[in-house]
């Protein structure tokens, strides 16, 4: 059994021991008590397997082994100075999807095996983990695809396939992927967020944005947030609501979900400035054909509605959202 299960049922032993002592009858004065006793409403988010369960001892679990490996130290094996090929921007795929791949509102993998393949309307189609992979090659890494049946395309899916282990098909728990936060009734404000920026993520990632190269600059100590080595416009957290729930749950580093540093404010100005800054360019032309199921934050047009890209970028979001309710109405 998976462990994130078991306080989902202890709490259902504890409910129906209480209803059972009380009875089902409704009766208000038991009604009271009951809540008084009831344990609070255990966290469902789903967290995974940890790399140190990994079964190294069997050739399936060298494999999974080996896809953790790329994800967690991807420039060593495939960054410019690559072991295996030179292929990406020095970037592990780890600094997005943290810790393996299995933090809560931390970008995890929960989700993949049990949802893929499924219909993409970044990519106009049905998309498999294989593709799906690439598009972070391509985008987040700022690199070339791998083959499918490379040894290291092979070991990333089978590490992904082994984090999602135990989670039903067409199942997505809470907290797989990003947190949407609530958009604000402004713009969000590039120079609101630098101040944020120089008070909050300088200190790592530098005021340039570039972030601290390890001693040997085969990866980073801190990753670039923009520039010329970072991920390019092309990719998921280019869009500012993906950056703002990316930050709010997961920096400064340390922050988890349940203890953010950030308000949602704070969040979406500093991302609005990240996102502000200059980054390597991704031909988007084949993205989003369909432009009703293309997001609101997607900054750059053609839209379904008549707003500014610079108001797609930055918000605010709310006068978007109700003329492409409108149009879908239609
Ligand atoms: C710059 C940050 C970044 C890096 C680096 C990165 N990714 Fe991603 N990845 C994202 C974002 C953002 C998403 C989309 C999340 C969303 O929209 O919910 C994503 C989505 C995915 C998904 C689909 C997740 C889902 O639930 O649908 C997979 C699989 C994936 N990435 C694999 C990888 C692999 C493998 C690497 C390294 C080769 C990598 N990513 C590197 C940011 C990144
Ligand atoms: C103490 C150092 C530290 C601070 C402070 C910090 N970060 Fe990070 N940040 C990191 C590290 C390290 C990673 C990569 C995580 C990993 O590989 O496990 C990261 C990853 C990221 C990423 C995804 C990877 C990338 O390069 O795009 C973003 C975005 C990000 N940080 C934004 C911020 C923002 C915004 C702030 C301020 C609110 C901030 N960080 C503060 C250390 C820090």
């Amino acid at each position: 059994m998976r462990i994130f299960l078991v306080p989902a049922l202890i709490f259902l032993s504890l409910a129906i021991i209480v209803l059972f002592e009380n009875g089902c009858r409704r009766d208000d004065a038991k009604d009271e008590q009951r809540e008084s006793v009831m344990p609070v409403v255990p966290d469902t988010v789903w967290w995974g397997w940890n790399h140190y369960q990994i079964p190294d001892y069997t050739e399936e679990g060298k494999q999974i082994r080996y896809g953790y490996q790329l994800i967690a130290n991807t420039s060593y094996y495939l960054g410019p100075k690559g072991t295996v090929a030179a292929i990406t921007n020095g970037m592990n795929c780890q600094n997005c999807h943290l810790n393996g791949g299995i933090v809560p509102f931390g970008n995890n993998f929960g989700k993949v095996f049990s949802t893929y393949p499924l219909y993409r309307a970044r990519n106009n189609g049905v998309q498999d983990i294989y593709m799906r992979i690439n598009d972070c090659f391509e985008r987040s890494l700022n690199g070339k695809p791998l083959g499918k049946s490379s040894p290291e395309m092979q070991a990333i899916y089978a590490y992904i396939k082994w984090v999602g282990d135990g989670v039903p098909k067409g199942k997505a728990y809470k907290g797989t992927s990003l947190a949407k936060l609530k958009p604000l009734d402004r713009a969000a404000d590039p120079q609101k967020g630098h101040i944020i920026y120089e008070a909050t993520c300088e200190r790592c990632h530098g005021a340039d944005g570039a972030g601290l190269p390890n001693t040997d600059a085969t990866g980073y100590v801190y990753p670039p947030l923009w520039g010329q080595n970072s991920f390019n416009d092309g990719a998921g957290l280019f869009r500012i609501g993906s950056m703002a729930g990316f930050v709010k749950n997961n920096m400064p580093l340390g922050t988890i979900y349940k203890d953010p540093q950030l308000s949602d404010e704070a969040a979406w100005d500093v991302a609005a400035f990240i996102v502000s800054q200059a980054r390597p360019k991704f031909d988007q032309s084949a993205d989003w054909l369909v432009l009703s199921k293309k997001p609101v934050d997607v900054p750059y047009g053609p839209y379904v509605d008549s707003f500014s890209a610079q108001q797609h970028k930055y918000g605010p979001f709310g006068p978007i959202q109700l003329a492409q309710a409108a149009v879908q109405n239609k």
